[in-house]
């Protein structure tokens, strides 16, 4: 297959561009584009030949539902059964922004798109390029994020490119994604409401509006076997490089001299080892490739470079990923979770 790859400046859109990749859409195509969170792959949530497509470029398992992306309120009436009042405030407080609302759905939304569930995820996502591209698609998008299943979400186009490049009809790339990881999910159809997936918009924002709203702890811990997540795509290795990742987790020092430690096993085996490191720390590691996601205070510049530091390694050709763990509270919650994940519960306590 042919991709066209559109290049957008978000402070100047090609209305022109936007209207193409658009077409393409509404007629059943796969276009991935530019979100605040990751790119997304996109296709007609409604269009149940459109989604198949998603599942077979990305290698994506089937029992792995998909968020459907709308970019105005009253889109939303058409696709789910019910909003209930915290979701509608919710909604209010958080969208257009990096939140997913699990709400019941309505006979609109294909079982493809939602993997059987009788639940659909909806998302209005505040990137610039992605809501003209809605808009101009004139229908529901499902879009998960567009990788290869199982890989770091891109956030940046070129890792789109990489992955996805002969596999879907058109690329459009933006920015690098602000925001670096996923949308939160909250599960909306349960009383309280239950975040499903810590991400940008975090447990205390949440609890405002409800304070018995709570993390599903499940999903910060190794699955158990047979575990079945409440948000199917949880269960799956996930957000992972080609090379395996280790957390060294617990006191600064103590992390500083475990990596340090394992480094020297590595380098003696020639072994090439990557560090993810901070500002604070980066100057301690004077073998292997050390690299600072950003101050361990600013935990949403660590989020912002997660991903993307992962695929550089891999573009480095480490043989393995040593990483030190960041603070659970804030956007750290998601950091760690998706640091957790990509290291498969592979965690060295100090
Ligand atoms: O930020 C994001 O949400 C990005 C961008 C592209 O918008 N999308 C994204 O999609 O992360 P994906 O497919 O990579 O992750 C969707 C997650 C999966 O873990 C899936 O199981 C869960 O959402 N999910 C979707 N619908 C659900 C539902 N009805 N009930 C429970 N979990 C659901
Ligand atoms: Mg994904």
């Amino acid at each position: 297959m042919n991709t066209k790859i559109i290049y957008l400046d978000e402070n100047k859109i090609d209305e022109s561009q936007i209207k193409i990749a658009g077409e393409i859409l509404h007629n059943g195509g796969l276009v991935a584009f530019p979100t605040e969170t990751v790119y997304g792959l996109g296709a007609d949530a409604t269009n149940i030949e459109a989604v198949k497509k998603i599942f077979e470029a990305k290698g994506r398992p089937q029992d792995n539902p998909l968020i459907v992306h709308v970019a105005d309120f009253e889109n939303i009436k058409d696709y789910v059964e019910e909003v209930p009042y915290i979701a509608e405030k919710i909604m209010e407080a958080f969208w257009p922004g990096p939140l997913t609302v699990i709400l019941k759905k309505s006979l609109k939304i294909p079982a493809i798109t939602s993997a059987g569930l009788e639940s659909v995820g909806i998302r209005m996502p505040v990137n610039v390029i992605a809501r003209k591209l809605i808009r101009a698609a004139g229908v529901p998008i499902a879009a998960p994020s567009a990788n290869i299943s199982g890989r770091p979400s891109p956030t940046e186009v070129k890792r789109c490119i990489e992955d996805l490049i002969g596999k879907v009809d058109c690329i459009v790339g933006g920015k690098s994604c602000q925001v670096g990881v996923e949308s939160t999910i909250i599960d909306c159809t349960v009383d309280p409401p239950c975040i499903l997936r810590p991400g940008a918009i975090t447990v205390d924002m949440l609890k405002k509006f409800d304070e018995r709203i709570y993390i599903d702890m499940a999903i910060m811990k190794k699955p158990e076997i047979n575990f079945k997540p409440k948000a199917p795509g949880m269960k799956y290795r996930h957000y992972a490089p080609n090379a395996p990742v280790k957390i060294i987790q617990g006191d600064l020092q103590k992390t500083i001299a475990k990596i340090n430690e394992i480094v020297q096993n590595y380098v003696d085996d020639k072994k090439l080892v990557g560090i993810m490191a901070t500002d604070e720390t980066i100057c301690k590691y004077l073998q292997g490739q050390a690299v600072s996601l950003g101050s361990r205070k600013d935990l949403e510049t660590i989020a912002k470079n997660l991903f993307e530091t992962l695929r550089n390694f891999d573009d480095m050709k480490v043989d393995v990923i040593l990483s030190e763990a960041f603070e659970e509270t804030g956007i750290g919650i998601a950091v760690m979770n998706r640091l957790k994940k990509s290291a498969g519960f592979d965690i060295i306590n100090v």
